[in-house]
């Protein structure tokens, strides 16, 4: 049913509509009765195996790779390398995947593979779309069998993280992009100008044309391909599609001549592009593990890529040759920020440092590092007029530094939920914070106040899914 063209759709909408209606009362009906007797439920079948087996690495206190099971929405939230779980598809799960064996190393860590029939459990409840509530699951078979009145509801509504935000070079507008989708926002208004749909999976990446006219947003599928769209900002419309990389593109930059687009994935590599054409000018693959943040040099000679493999490497642009290697950090690197004079790098990640680089010709020296918060840094900042430096991190805070000593200048704490996303207006005024709830805020820098919620509310995966279903 949901394949039906677009044209069709369009022209005899009424008779789809009313189609519609006689397949849900017949054939969608009775296919959620036998789901909602057979899927198993989150807590009685699916929490126990997990909280038996994993909770020893993967707790509040414990959470190796930054997975934690001791709650629903923190299994759903998945570990360093994002969601773990893909509703309804529970072979595309990295969950499912590591307990299979499929992916290394085999979960539970040091302890035999989970029985089939345990494994079994976990993926039904994934196919059925891994929904969180066991009570309106037997509610609602129970009230199916009383009336058999056929009901059709919505899956549990799990909206998408603001997965990307970013101010345009004018300061005018702000892209944040989550599952599928792209909102332009105008921050004096809190108005949406334009949603931008198209997008394979997450839009994990958002980088204007230093001009302002275009957005690149990356993104793709999972272990499957990276896709680089091509936005023009004022029509809305889409210009391009790059396809490229094995696995999702994490990171995408925009040269400051304009001419090339930069992308981190993954699949280990970075690769510059040509922005006009799509032509894959060089792939960068020195780095053994996902690249997670690409930036260049504020005179576009140079790309500088952070890595999980706890390095940031330095590319000469015009040959795609590696330059050197800054090796501080002890674990992996989530974002990489050039000083706006080009003379310093700083980045940060999973060791909860932020380290600052001087930057020559050929070596970089590490100026300063500093254990800055009390969790996994999960985004940086640098503004562009060189006053502040800002982390978010997963112990609920942003920290706001001034980037010449990292002294603490204001602290945003308590935030309601992870911020993975900021940017800083390009005049440093605002700054926006995308959270993992699907919320977006933008502060006031000076004064350190929020002026302005709001709630994006992209479908997540369950959510487009449970609409594509009832279609
Ligand atoms: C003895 C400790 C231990 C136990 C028990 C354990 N894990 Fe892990 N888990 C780890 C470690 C360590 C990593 C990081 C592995 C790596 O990246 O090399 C990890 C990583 C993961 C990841 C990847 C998270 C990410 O995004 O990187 C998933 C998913 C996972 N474990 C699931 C499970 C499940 C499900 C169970 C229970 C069936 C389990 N683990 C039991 C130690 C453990």
């Amino acid at each position: 049913m949901s394949n039906k063209p677009l044209t069709l759709r369009a022209t005899f909408r009424i008779l789809v509509l009313s189609t519609a209606c006689v397949l849900m009362a017949t054939g969608l009906a009775s296919y959620y009765l036998v789901r909602a007797a057979t899927a198993p439920s989150y807590s009685s079948d699916v929490a126990p195996i997990l909280k038996r087996n994993c909770l020893s690495c993967h707790s509040a206190t414990q959470h190796k790779s930054g997975f934690m099971i001791d709650s629903y929405s923190a299994l759903m939230k998945g570990g360093k390398h994002g969601a773990v779980i893909v509703p309804h598809d529970a072979k595309a799960s990295r969950i499912i995947q590591l307990l299979e064996g499929d992916e290394d190393p085999q979960m539970p860590l040091e302890s035999d593979p989970l029985p089939e029939a345990q494994i079994a459990i976990v993926k039904a409840w994934i196919n059925a779309g891994a929904g969180d509530s066991p009570a309106v699951d037997e509610a609602h078979a129970a009230a199916q069998k009383l009336s058999q009145i056929p009901e059709i509801r919505p899956e549990v509504p799990v909206t998408s993280p603001v997965t990307t935000v970013k101010f345009s070079p004018s300061g005018n507008v702000i892209a944040a992009g989550g599952y599928r989708e792209i909102r332009l926002i105008d921050p004096v208004t809190g108005n949406v100008l334009a949603t931008l749909v198209g997008h394979a999976d997450y839009v994990r990446s958002i980088a204007f044309s230093p001009d302002g006219k275009m957005l690149a947003a990356a993104g793709g599928s999972q272990a499957r391909g990276g896709e680089i769209k091509i936005w023009d900002v004022q029509s809305h419309q889409l210009l391009r599609t790059f396809a490229g990389h094995q696995d999702s593109i994490y990171s995408v930059a925009w040269s400051p001549d304009g001419k090339l687009i930069a992308s981190g994935s993954y699949d280990k590599t970075a690769k510059l592009w040509d922005a006009e054409t799509g032509k894959e000018l060089f792939a960068l693959q020195d780095h053994i593990d996902a690249v997670f943040s690409v930036a260049f040099s504020p005179d576009g000679k140079r790309l500088a890529t952070a890595s999980q493999d706890r390095t940031v490497k330095i590319w000469n642009v015009g040959t795609g040759r590696r330059l050197y290697t800054l090796s501080d950090a002890l674990d992996g690197l989530t974002g990489v920020a050039y000083s706006p004079d080009g003379s310093e790098i700083a980045a940060a990640g999973y060791d909860k440092t932020i380290y600052v680089w001087k930057l020559a010709e050929d070596e970089g020296h590490l100026r300063q590092s500093l254990i800055a918060d009390q969790d996994s840094i999960l985004a940086i900042a640098w503004a562009g007029d060189a006053q502040t430096l800002v982390t978010a991190s997963s112990d609920g805070s942003i920290r706001l530094r001034n980037p010449a000593t990292l002294d603490l200048t204001s602290v945003l704490d308590r935030q309601p939920d992870w911020v993975e996303t900021l940017d800083l207006s390009p005049d440093g005024k605002w700054l926006a914070a995308g959270r993992y709830n699907g919320s977006l805020s933008l502060y006031n820098v000076a004064t350190a106040k929020e002026v302005r919620a709001m709630n994006l509310v992209f479908g997540g995966p369950q959510v487009v899914a449970a609409n594509e279903a009832r279609k």
